[in-house]
């Protein structure tokens, strides 16, 4: 089993209609294949500019994420897509495929602006590909 995390950057900001739509596209897709985790959708405001970035991981056979995978990059809701992490795996985390919306003050949190605020020099580090900076955040959902 294999574990895939990665973010990218909405192309336009979602609403709870579009959200519910990706839902039910993705989890009946993932139920049928055996993926599970949980995608976050994260709209942050900062100097009043909204945007949103998804981040997401998902489990399973490697197979099967590579096809899920090849059909999420070429998803015209997001673009700017990282893969942070692609690895074995001996046990799942989540037991199901969910979606979490969020909405981040930027401008109140740093820690969090720093890794949400577009900083890709930061997300591509190797440092952070290499943490679990980015799985304990979805697990903190
Ligand atoms: C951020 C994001 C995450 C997605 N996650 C999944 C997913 O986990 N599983 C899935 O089947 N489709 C997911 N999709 C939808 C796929 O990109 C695609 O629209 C869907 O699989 C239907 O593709 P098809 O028409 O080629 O079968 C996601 C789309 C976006 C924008």
């Amino acid at each position: 089993m294999h574990i895939l995390i990665y973010y990218s950057k909405a192309t336009r900001l979602m609403k709870k209609a579009d959200l519910d739509l990706l839902l039910e596209e993705s989890c009946s897709w993932n139920a049928v294949h055996g993926l599970t985790g949980i995608l976050a959708y994260i709209e942050g405001t900062s100097e009043n500019h909204k945007e949103a970035r998804f981040m997401h991981v998902l489990e399973g056979a490697e197979e099967e994420l590579n096809i899920v995978f090849e059909k999420i990059k070429c998803d015209s809701r997001h673009h700017q897509i990282v893969l942070l992490k692609k690895e074995h795996i001996n046990t799942r985390t989540f037991s199901q495929c969910s979606i979490k919306h969020e909405h981040i003050d930027l401008s109140a949190n740093l820690n969090l602006k720093a890794f949400f605020n577009l900083d890709n020099q930061l997300l591509q580090s190797e440092a952070f590909k290499g943490s679990d900076a980015a799985l304990d955040f979805l697990k903190s959902f």
